[in-house]
């Protein structure tokens, strides 16, 4: 295979997973994983990356048995180290592999372009990874599309141009294509939000839906997580876009009541915890600091964009989907206007620990994280923010060093600011920690138990809270 030297030992059908990130990694870990009745590896799997710096950097850590990405998920970091022991695993940037594969996992980024006044879809990456895949692939290679696209993507775009490449190349077929949402969940559970979660998919031919029903059988633990098959690929893109807008806009929802429990002094957390006992609000989402992620702050413009640059249709503008991103992407900045209203409407001067970097809980992701916003209005009105994540050591968005170890001392602090419910943060010994300091805490994030709170303001130190007006 030309440019690799990379080969596996024992042959198996070949799997290609297109795009090393945190899905197509981890997804390529559930393909290894994948075992016969008497326990044997079904696959051969080979990652395949960009060969610019940040992919070389992915490929050569997998090929040196290293996981390439943070994770507090021992699941994940077991099942790759087994992966990598047993020699199934291997990544490149060799795209000539895709010539050999069984069936080809598409998990590349695909990003809303916010450069200019109305939002676009920035196709032209994707785009070129389909063709690249179109000049390579064998005319009964599966491509199942995992990554979140507008709805439409895979009829009016991937399968066109799969076809125009095959036609190129003399070959009569349809090309197979599916379309299988991704619900990974990078933290604790990542490895297993996969293997042991529901599926939804679709093939743009029936031939190309059974092909991936028959392959995401012998990797997903269907007995006890049925797959959903959906009517057509475009009903699959709906419902990860769907998916994940519901959610965006039940966070975004919550907003104006968390406003207005603060000011009229009510716990919002006590109110939604006993709304939720009722069966049919139980995922009511709660107040907190911002909502980031690779994911829910685009995937609610897909719905629009699909409308307007997929199916051409005018004056589909989802106003729901739209307000909940820009509600979202602002909430930072409540938190900040509350420290700033503590401190008299000056912030200039004033030294902040920030407590949470990554994007969520439990993982080392910085992408469009709420954090990002806050540090950079801080920064703008004169604050010197210090920044601490046990998962981050460099913050590569803002090119600053993050404290990843122990936590500093509080005494040089004018105000503590928890955002991220961070396992390292919900064990923490506060009253121990805080010791004499005056620095002010702020819970953005829902990080501090009643308990801890109480402690703190048997102290006499002042807590503010977001989403609770006591
Ligand atoms: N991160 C999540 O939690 C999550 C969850 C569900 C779904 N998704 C969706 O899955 C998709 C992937 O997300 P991600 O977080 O893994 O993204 P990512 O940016 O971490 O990874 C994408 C990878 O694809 C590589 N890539 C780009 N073009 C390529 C090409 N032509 N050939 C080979 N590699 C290429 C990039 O270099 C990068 O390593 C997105 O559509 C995302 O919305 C993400």
């Amino acid at each position: 295979l030309g440019k690799s030297n990379t080969k596996f030992e024992i042959e198996r059908p070949l799997i290609c997973v297109q795009g090393l990130g945190f899905v197509g990694t981890a997804m390529a870990v559930a393909v290894a994983s994948a075992k016969d009745s008497q326990g044997n590896p079904l696959y051969n799997v080979v990652g395949v990356d960009l060969p610019n710096p940040v992919g070389q950097k992915k490929i050569d850590s997998i090929n040196s048995g290293v996981l390439p990405l943070e994770t507090v998920d021992q699941k994940l970091i077991d099942a790759f180290n087994t992966a990598h022991t047993q020699g199934n695993f291997l990544a490149t940037s060799d795209t000539s592999f895709y010539k050999l594969a069984k069936v080809v996992l598409v998990d590349i980024h695909l990003d809303v372009d916010f450069s200019k006044e109305e939002p676009s879809i920035a196709f032209s990456g994707f785009k070129g990874a389909i063709k690249t895949l179109g000049e390579n692939i064998l005319p009964e290679c599966l491509i199942v599309v995992e990554t979140t696209v507008p709805p439409g993507t895979c009829e009016k775009v991937v399968a066109p141009s799969l076809k125009a490449e095959f036609e190129q190349r003399g070959i009569e077929s349809e090309p197979l294509v599916a379309h299988s949402y991704e619900r990974v969940m990078p933290g604790a559970d990542y490895f297993a939000s996969i293997v042991n979660f529901w599926r939804v998919f679709a093939g743009v031919s029936e031939a190309a839906g059974n092909a991936c029903e028959t392959f995401l059988s012998t990797v997903i633990n269907v007995d006890e997580y049925p797959l959903s098959r959906l009517h057509s690929t475009t009903a699959s893109e709906m419902g990860k876009v769907m998916e994940n807008s519901y959610r965006a806009t039940n966070i975004a929802f919550i907003e104006e009541w968390a406003r207005f429990a603060e000011t009229v002094g009510v716990d919002l957390f006590q109110v939604i915890n006993a709304i939720r006992k009722r069966p049919t609000h139980s995922n009511m989402r709660q107040p907190g600091f911002g909502v980031g992620g690779y994911c829910l702050t685009k995937d609610p413009l897909f719905a629009k964009l699909s409308a307007k640059e997929i199916f051409g249709l005018e004056g589909m503008d989802f106003p729901f989907c739209s307000s909940a991103v820009a509600t979202n992407n602002v909430m930072p900045l409540v938190t900040l206007q509350k420290i700033k209203d503590h401190f008299d409407g000056d912030i200039s001067g004033k030294k902040m620990l920030m407590l949470g970097v990554s994007y969520r809980q439990d993982v080392g992701d910085t992408r469009y994280s709420p954090s990002e916003i806050f540090v950079r209005a801080a920064r703008d009105k004169g604050a010197e923010i210090v920044c601490h994540d046990p998962l981050i050591d460099y913050w590569e968005e803002l090119q600053t060093d993050v404290h990843n170890e122990e936590l500093p001392s509080v005494d040089s602090f004018d105000a503590v600011v928890f955002t991220v419910p961070h396992r390292e943060y919900l064990e923490l010994d506060l009253a121990q920690w805080l010791g004499d300091s005056a620095a002010i805490i702020i819970d953005a994030n829902c990080v501090l138990s009643d308990e801890a709170r109480q402690q703190i303001k048997d102290l006499n130190k002042t807590v503010i809270s977001i989403g609770r007006g006591i």
